[in-house]
């Protein structure tokens, strides 16, 4: 591999470093291939936060974790600079794009879940647009390193209809389009830009959202759907990151990297013979 060795005081840059996936993240690339880690995330989940900072520290990483919002163009500019005061030119090896803020609702619903414009906008700048913000403000200050990887995340809800998720589906198409035109914009120059996606795993905010009943009935469900028989980790998902960061995924480029485990090919089967 040219450039300098992985982890040789690198950093991966995750949006959303306090809570679930990202946290997962954080702490497993701090430990494999050895990077620092920069966060985003906006606060709720503080005492999360503290304990990614301790154990990505714990691994003699550095970690600096921003509190801000990193969905606006403003944003990602403030973000960057924050970004290159710390870690300087070239650093970045890691940019993972791990937000969750999203509406869910109906279009056409005449309720309170009517999906309005500035739910629609807030979405797509939340799970969408904010992949582009970081990407232009990131290549604007030179910051990513030789072989850098750009990661968005994905779930399998391009392959199959849940109610009210229409908004995030939509979101994430439009971050499948910017993944691949990126790709196309940075392969050149060395770099690879992917999309990762997964089926469901369990996160504080799914735990948040959901009743104890209602979780025991997702997992049920996802023991039925899934192949495995059980729901995917967080850290299934973080170690696989691992991997993607290595030389040997070096290939990878404008993909969607299925890691759903099988979880929408028996759809059908389940309907018919339940
Ligand atoms: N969970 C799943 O089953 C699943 C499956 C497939 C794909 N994914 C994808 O994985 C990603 C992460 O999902 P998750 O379930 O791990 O989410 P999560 O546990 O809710 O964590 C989301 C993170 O994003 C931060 N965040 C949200 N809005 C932000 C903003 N505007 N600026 C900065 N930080 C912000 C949150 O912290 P604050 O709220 O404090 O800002 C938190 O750190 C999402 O893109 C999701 O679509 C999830």
């Amino acid at each position: 591999m040219s450039g300098r060795e992985v982890g040789d005081g690198t950093w991966a840059v995750i949006l959303g470093a306090s809570s679930g996936t990202g946290a997962a993240i954080a702490e497993a690339v701090a430990q494999r291939p050895g990077l620092n880690v920069f966060g985003v995330h906006r606060g709720r989940y503080a005492e999360q936060a503290a304990e990614v900072e301790r154990r990505v520290r714990a691994q003699g990483r550095d970690v600096v974790l921003r509190q801000a919002d990193a969905s606006t163009p403003e944003g990602a500019e403030a973000g960057a600079d924050a970004l290159l005061a710390s870690a300087g030119p070239r650093s970045v090896k890691l940019f993972v794009h791990s937000i969750a803020g999203a509406s869910v609702g109906h279009f056409l619903s005449t309720g309170e879940d009517r999906l309005h414009p500035r739910r629609i906008q807030r979405t797509f700048d939340c799970m969408a647009h904010s992949f582009v913000y970081w990407a232009q403000a990131l290549v604007a200050r030179d910051l990513l390193a030789p072989e850098a990887r750009l990661l968005g995340l994905q779930n399998p809800l391009d392959q199959t209809h849940l109610g009210n998720t229409g908004l995030i589906s939509a979101a994430k198409a439009s971050l499948e389009m910017y993944v691949r035109h990126l790709a196309m914009e940075l392969g050149p120059r060395g770099h690879r830009v992917n999309l990762l996606k997964f089926g469901t795993v369990m996160t504080p905010a799914l735990r948040h959202v959901y009743s104890p009943e209602a979780l025991a009935r997702l997992e049920e469900a996802h023991a039925k759907l899934n192949p495995a028989g059980r729901m995917c980790t967080v850290e299934e998902v973080a170690r696989f990151v691992t991997v993607l960061v290595g030389e040997d995924a070096a290939w990878f480029n404008g993909a969607t990297i299925d890691f759903s485990g099988g979880m929408t090919l028996r759809l059908l089967d389940l309907v018919l013979n339940p």
